[in-house]
């Protein structure tokens, strides 16, 4: 494997680290589909901002088409996907066509072109791991799941060699739609369907006042359980 080279060093510190709770940056791109202004494509919406290490690799072939046949999902959710790497839209266009033919997919949601890597940067995609032939790094497998305020609720980073799990992060956009107005969270393997648990902030008086459903499975780790708003 080439080792990164100094000027990657310095890209690789330069960019910015995004956590749970930051304003998801804003910036201007172009995309197969036209130009884009992230912050008007995501009005209102929950929105899953994904990176892949290069076009025209294998595993993120699958992984980009899979994210096109859950188009119905993502609508039934309110949310919008989108795609970044540090390849050129021309790029992207010739690799929409062959992902289309390989995997029977219509991939007809954008793909952003970050060859400047001024958005890799800003979300802190690049790895020390995965370098192009200069030695420069490039963008990991990176998922930011983005509220309708444009908040960045989930961050989870894989590296290039383990192509995602989209129903595992569908499983998480369902926990944080579900939970973002209660004071609930989502147990272990949880699934829609599956019991809630109550927030260790309330107290068993009020617990039992807004879910009467509760049970108290164990007082002293708090884990206390609710089929939810009745
Ligand atoms: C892939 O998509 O197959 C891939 C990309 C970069 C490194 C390893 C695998």
């Amino acid at each position: 494997m080439a080792a990164i080279s100094a000027k990657g060093q310095e890209e690789f510190k330069a960019q910015s680290y995004v956590r749970i709770g930051d304003e998801a940056g804003d910036f201007d791109c172009v995309s197969q589909l036209g130009p884009i202004n992230w912050h008007k494509y995501i009005d209102g919406k929950w929105a899953i901002l994904c990176s892949h290490p290069k076009d025209f690799t294998p595993v993120c072939t699958t992984e980009i088409g899979r994210l096109a046949d859950l188009k119905e999902e993502w609508a039934k959710r309110n949310v919008v996907v989108a795609v970044v790497s540090v390849d050129t839209v021309e790029r992207h266009g010739e690799w929409i066509t062959e992902i289309n033919r390989v995997t029977g997919a219509t991939v007809d949601y954008p793909l952003l072109a970050d060859p400047t890597k001024a958005i890799s940067m800003k979300y802190g995609m690049l790895d020390q791991e995965e370098l192009d032939a200069k030695g420069l790094p490039l963008t990991v497998r990176s998922v930011f799941i983005i509220d309708p305020n444009k908040k960045i609720k989930a961050i989870i980073t894989y590296p290039a060699s383990t192509g995602r799990n989209f129903t595992e992060i569908i499983r998480v956009v369902d926990s944080l739609q579900s939970t973002a107005t209660q004071q609930l969270a989502t147990p272990v393997d949880w699934v829609i369907g599956g019991d809630f648990v109550v927030s260790p902030a309330i107290n068993d008086e009020d617990a039992l006042k807004r879910f009467p459903d509760l049970k108290i499975v164990s007082a002293s780790c708090k884990l206390r359980t609710t089929k939810g708003p009745q």
